[in-house]
């Protein structure tokens, strides 16, 4: 595992940016697994820049989105296909086609998710992941439990996530309490993982994260400690509880 410290957000969103861009150029028809939240705008940001001074074209590449709330579609501005669109989607030359975000309407949900899962594994799995971390340790809507799910699946989010998440909505009981998610099988197939954690608020989960050698459900993100290829790049902030070790 690979651990980069940058100064702030706008340092980790560059470094970020960085190896997207590289693994771009060097795959147009890279597959990339997408992340949405707020850790990840900046490195859209990065992305949409390279795109306009024309160093990468996406006219080729496909994307897998993680995750999307059970019941809001695309015109929901909380929805996280609405996020991807406006954050990164409408600012590249990416063929429609070529984007998989779920479905969090379709009619059965179950066939949805095993549809999801096939088409990855036809498209041969991700070549490089975009992960953030919740708070609790969540990776995509994989929340602490007994078991963590391998396929896509739809998953009921903890509290600690609701109340997280209720800031991009009006109120806490506006937000969705179920959520498709790609399976940890899904995320750990990827060939490559870049995790992304900035600020005071994920100092405590880097730290567990860092300083436990042990896989636990209790923890999903642990599950990245036994992939072959991860990179985490962390601001000054998110670090602070290493740091002080
Ligand atoms: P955030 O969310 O980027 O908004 O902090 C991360 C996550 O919950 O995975």
């Amino acid at each position: 595992m690979k651990i980069i410290v940058t100064k702030n957000y706008d340092e980790m969103s560059k470094e970020a940016g960085k190896i997207f861009i590289d693994r771009i150029k060097n795959n147009p028809e890279i597959i990339l697994g997408l992340a949405t939240g707020s850790t990840p705008i900046g490195m859209y940001k990065e992305l949409i820049k390279a795109y306009e001074n024309k160093e990468i074209d996406f006219s080729r590449v496909r994307s897998f989105n993680l995750d999307e709330y059970v019941g809001l579609d695309e015109n929901d501005e909380t929805s996280y296909r609405y996020f991807m669109n406006d954050n990164l989607f409408n600012h590249i030359n990416i063929n429609r086609e070529n984007i998989n975000i779920p479905n969090g309407k379709a009619k059965d949900l179950n066939a949805f998710c095993k549809e999801y899962d096939e088409k990855l594994e036809k498209a041969g799995g991700i070549d490089i992941q975009l992960l953030g971390i919740g708070e609790d340790g969540h990776i995509a809507f994989n929340e602490p439990g007994d078991f963590l799910n391998v396929g896509t699946n739809i998953t009921a989010l903890t509290d600690s996530t609701i109340e997280v998440n209720s800031r991009f909505f009006n109120s806490i009981d506006e937000v969705p309490t179920t959520a498709i998610t790609l399976g940890m099988g899904g995320i750990l197939k990827s060939k490559e993982i870049v995790l992304l954690a900035n600020g005071e608020k994920k100092a405590e989960v880097i730290k567990e994260l860092l300083t436990q050698d042990k896989v636990t459900t209790s923890l999903p993100v642990s599950f990245l400690l036994v992939h072959p290829n991860v990179t985490i790049i962390v601001d000054e902030e998110a670090y602070s509880g290493i740091a002080k070790c």
